[in-house]
């Protein structure tokens, strides 16, 4: 795709039926929303427990980021009330003891229904709010040209105003008809952290995923506001090494996931557009936690205190050539996702993998309903008292385990808490897989099931071999509206008993495993 081609497509936003999509005239886009509450993430919280971001040796070494705000008071109120539960069935460890020898060791393979405090994945896992509940049954389920799709849409570009929207059954599918499209042998994708799932699509089409994060971002315990920044100097290195003939596409993941849950700031956003632009490459967000990020830039980054959370967000599309989307992320949704993007001659290629694969382009592997959800799902993600309480409950979890000098990342991420096994578990070494070892010993003790991410997730390659992964975390991922403050106090609690008996843990050996995406199937047994 030629920059010349990019410019043109950002500078005329169109949708799926060449409609321009005038974002001026939304009252989100008109009007400059007064900011209400506190204007910090974890602010109050941290002044009265200060630990974490604002204490540690690199106190200081980065811009105060964690400005004062305004909240009164320290208990966290989830702005919402519950109107409908669901029981937890609660069990004991020596249940949960036999359960995990009958999964093999892997809390992919549990049944549900076995697990206390359920923090495998903030993806799908949220509650929705009447008004999605209200969408489903709103839901128009005519195969083309529902009036859903058209709201779908609706919703999507007044965030993301790209000219070709196409949805998805999720991310992954998103990211399959993409890189189906401009992957292939010889190619390379940089990103600042690929997703495991993006980078298997990858991986699959015979491309390569290249990582080029800060190095900070690579630093459990390193401070810095914006860790999921893409390290700049070391993306232009790669272009010019692997030739940028061989690039098709620069990807970068907002928030980054698989390094903590970190933000970047649209200065990284701007400095990588300019290497992009220099040669002529498509800048593509994965864009699953944008709202997360966006909520940071607000709190973070110099100038945008002020700014409403959907002008942070058009800016950052502003920037993109195009998005993948997993809508289980910040379209509190429980399935959906979508692929947007400027570029015609791409958008018709995907469109027709799309209809091969997931369906016609105006639904893509959903119901109507589900469009309705997500719809609902974004409106309400960027608001700001709910972008609050999600990134301070986030952080209240994270502060109180390095308050009990728990190894964390740090600072404490959007969506997770990535407890460092490596740290934590020193004993035990990379190849012997400490991250399964303390999410194993997790669930045994209280019920709890997190994810690994590390050398079982990542260590595996595609000629067979494996080799330590550059962090070895436990992901507790916390979904959307799900659990309450005493939940998470519970979680707290397990935790540290666990962590203060780390040193009797032992590694874990895997006895059976597929060729690709291991974590999610491999069989494990205990070291002696
Ligand atoms: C950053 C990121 N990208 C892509 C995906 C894939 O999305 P999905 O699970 O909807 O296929 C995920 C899912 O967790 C993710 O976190």
């Amino acid at each position: 795709m030629a920059a010349a081609a990019i410019g043109a497509a950002r500078r005329s936003r169109r949708d799926l039926n060449g409609r321009p999509t005038c974002h001026a005239s939304h009252p989100q886009t008109a009007s400059k929303r007064p900011i209400t509450g506190a204007s910090c993430t974890a602010g109050a919280w941290m002044r009265h427990h200060p630990i974490g971001c604002t204490a540690g040796p690199n106190r200081g070494a980065v811009r105060d980021y964690h400005r004062p705000g305004m909240d009164r008071w320290q208990t966290i109120i989830e702005p919402f009330r519950i109107k409908s539960v669901e029981p937890i069935r609660l069990t004991t460890p020596e249940m949960r003891e036999a359960t995990l020898a009958e999964a093999g060791y892997n809390l992919f393979n549990l049944h549900a229904a076995d697990v206390l405090i359920d923090l495998l994945t903030d993806s799908g896992t949220g509650a929705m709010s009447a008004e999605q509940w209200a969408g489903i049954q709103r839901g128009d389920e005519s195969y083309a040209g529902s009036p859903s799709w058209f709201r779908f849409l609706d919703a999507v570009t007044e965030l993301w105003p790209f000219k070709h929207v196409i949805p998805t059954h999720q991310g992954r599918a998103a990211e399959k008809i993409l890189f189906s499209v401009i992957g292939g042998p010889g190619q390379v994708i940089p990103s600042n952290t690929h997703f495991d799932t993006t980078r298997a699509n990858v991986e699959f089409t015979g491309a390569e995923a290249v990582d080029v994060v800060i190095a900070e971002g690579r630093s459990p315990s390193t401070e810095h506001p914006f860790k999921g920044n893409m390290d700049v100097e070391a993306l232009d290195a790669l272009i010019l090494d692997r030739g940028v003939e061989n690039i098709p596409v620069v990807f970068v993941t907002i928030t980054n996931n698989s390094g903590g849950g970190q933000p970047v700031s649209l200065a990284n956003l701007r400095a990588v557009r300019a290497v992009c632009d220099r040669y002529g490459l498509p800048l593509f967000l994965d864009a699953c936690r944008f709202a997360e990020n966006a909520w940071f830039i607000k709190e973070r980054e110099d100038g945008y205190a002020d700014a409403a959370i959907p002008d942070i967000v058009r800016e950052m599309a502003a920037l993109a050539d195009g998005m993948t989307m997993s809508g289980k992320k910040d379209a509190l949704a429980n399935i959906g996702g979508w692929l947007a993007l400027d570029d015609d001659a791409w958008a018709e290629q995907c469109r027709n993998l799309l209809i091969l694969t997931e369906g016609f382009p105006t639904y893509g592997g959903l119901a109507g309903r589900d469009l309705e959800a997500m719809a609902a799902g974004l409106r309400e993600v960027v608001d700001e008292d709910y972008l609050r309480y999600r990134i301070r409950s986030t952080a209240y979890l994270g502060e109180a385990l390095l308050a009990s000098g728990i190894p964390c990342v740090r600072p404490i991420g959007g969506h997770a808490v990535y407890l460092d096994a490596a740290a934590l578990l020193p004993h035990i070494e990379p190849l012997a897989y400490p991250g399964q070892a303390l999410a194993c010993a997790l669930y045994r003790e209280g019920g709890i099931r997190g994810c690994e991410i590390g050398t079982v997730m990542f260590g595996q390659h595609p000629d067979g071999t494996e080799t330590p992964a550059a962090m070895e975390l436990v992901r507790l991922a916390i979904p959307r509206r799900v659990y309450t403050q005493s939940h998470i106090d519970y979680v707290i609690e397990v935790i540290r008993w666990v962590a203060g008996r780390s040193e009797t843990l032992r590694g874990m050996r895997i006895v059976e495993q597929p060729s690709t995406l291991r974590h999610f199937t491999a069989r494990f047994a205990p070291l002696a």
